[in-house]
């Protein structure tokens, strides 16, 4: 019988959702805090760690834009980067499509290039540095006004040629995908791809609407479609990508028990479903993490192991000749571990 976990660890994998300032490990939050004099609500690591402690997707998001006020410096930006690509490579991680909010900087006074310039830094280096391979993705931060996503999309223009899409994330329930037509509309005409969260909290409505007003080209999350037969039976025939995320699922109680979660219901439905970490330093786990535990707690088989792989590489922006590379290989991890 096939090591599971061995099999996880030996697959090449893409990563399609993870936000940058939720990969900040509360070592870092303290070394940064630190670094730049900035005053948090916490004095010592556990403390840090006790507040990781959520019942929903909003009590995440509170700690969350606390904990980005200690990202000041292009440095600070592109020294988050750098260990999380250093996770990636240990995970077998070859290729990521990374969010990050630049909202959650320029409204504290940062310049839009602050974040970008040392983003991209670290994310050129990784190719040399541990063979992985990038787009970023700029979200726009959806409990703001449409106007200011607009003002972002505005800042982002001397940057275009490097950044790959736009994104949707925050706080869901209340602002549904239609507050943000105009302005998908607009990056839609930059040639920007198109990607929003959808239906982690949100009803399947808040999905209907990211495929019917935003044209969106992957769906984050997704989760709550399954609620509705004739969403499935669309997102699979459109062949649309999920970017599922379990482990933050489990902690911002999307599920009650891992146990619950519906990846094995979404493979075994057919829809590209894909193993994500999100925020991984608030959520305990970097993608093998989510990997392992998901195939535990729901009992993927060898096959959903070797899908989700393969779904992780023909789900993203890479084109179909860079896929077939990764794909290539992920048959020769299977050939090897039988
Ligand atoms: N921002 C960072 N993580 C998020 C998530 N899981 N949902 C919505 N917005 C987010
Ligand atoms: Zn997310």
């Amino acid at each position: 019988m096939t090591d599971l976990n061995a099999l996880i660890a030996a697959l090449p994998k893409a990563e399609l959702h993870l936000h940058l300032e939720g990969s900040l490990e509360p070592e870092q939050l303290m070394l940064f805090a630190e670094r730049n004099g900035v005053d948090l609500p916490f004095n010592t690591l556990e403390e840090v760690k006790a507040a990781y402690n959520f019942s929903n997707l909003q009590d995440f998001l509170d700690i969350y834009y606390q904990g980005m006020s200690v990202l000041q410096t292009e440095a600070d930006f592109h020294d988050l980067t750098d260990a999380y690509l250093k996770r990636c490579h240990a995970d077998n991680v070859r290729h990521v499509e990374v969010f990050f909010d630049p909202q959650g900087h320029t409204e504290r006074g940062l310049s839009f290039a602050t974040p970008v310039n040392g983003i991209l830094s670290a994310l050129d280096a990784a190719a040399d540095k541990y063979g992985i391979t990038y787009k970023l993705i700029m979200c726009f931060l959806r409990h703001l006004p449409e106007e200011d996503a607009f003002e972002t999309l505005a800042q982002a223009e001397p940057f275009l040629d490097r950044i790959h899409g736009v994104g949707l994330d925050s706080s869901e329930v209340g602002h549904p995908p239609s507050k943000f037509e105009r302005v998908f509309a607009a990056a839609r005409e930059k040639g920007l791809k198109l990607v929003a969260h959808a239906g982690e909290e949100g009803p399947p409505e808040y999905v209907y609407e990211a495929l019917d007003l935003l044209k969106i080209d992957r769906i984050d999350h997704g989760n709550r479609l399954l609620e509705d037969d004739a969403l499935i039976a669309r997102v699979k025939d459109a062949g649309l990508t999920l970017t599922v995320c379990p482990l933050s699922n489990l902690s911002l109680c999307v599920v009650d028990d891992l146990k619950d979660h519906p990846m094995k219901r979404m493979l075994d439905l057919g829809l590209r479903a894909t193993i994500n970490s999100d925020d991984p330093a608030y959520f305990g786990g970097y993608v093998n993490q989510n990997f392992v535990e998901t195939a535990q707690a729901v009992g993927l088989t060898r096959d959903h192991i070797l899908t989700l792989a393969r779904n992780s590489f023909t789900g993203s922006f890479l084109s179909s000749e860079e896929q077939a590379v990764h794909l290539k290989n992920i048959e020769e991890v299977a050939a090897a571990n039988p």
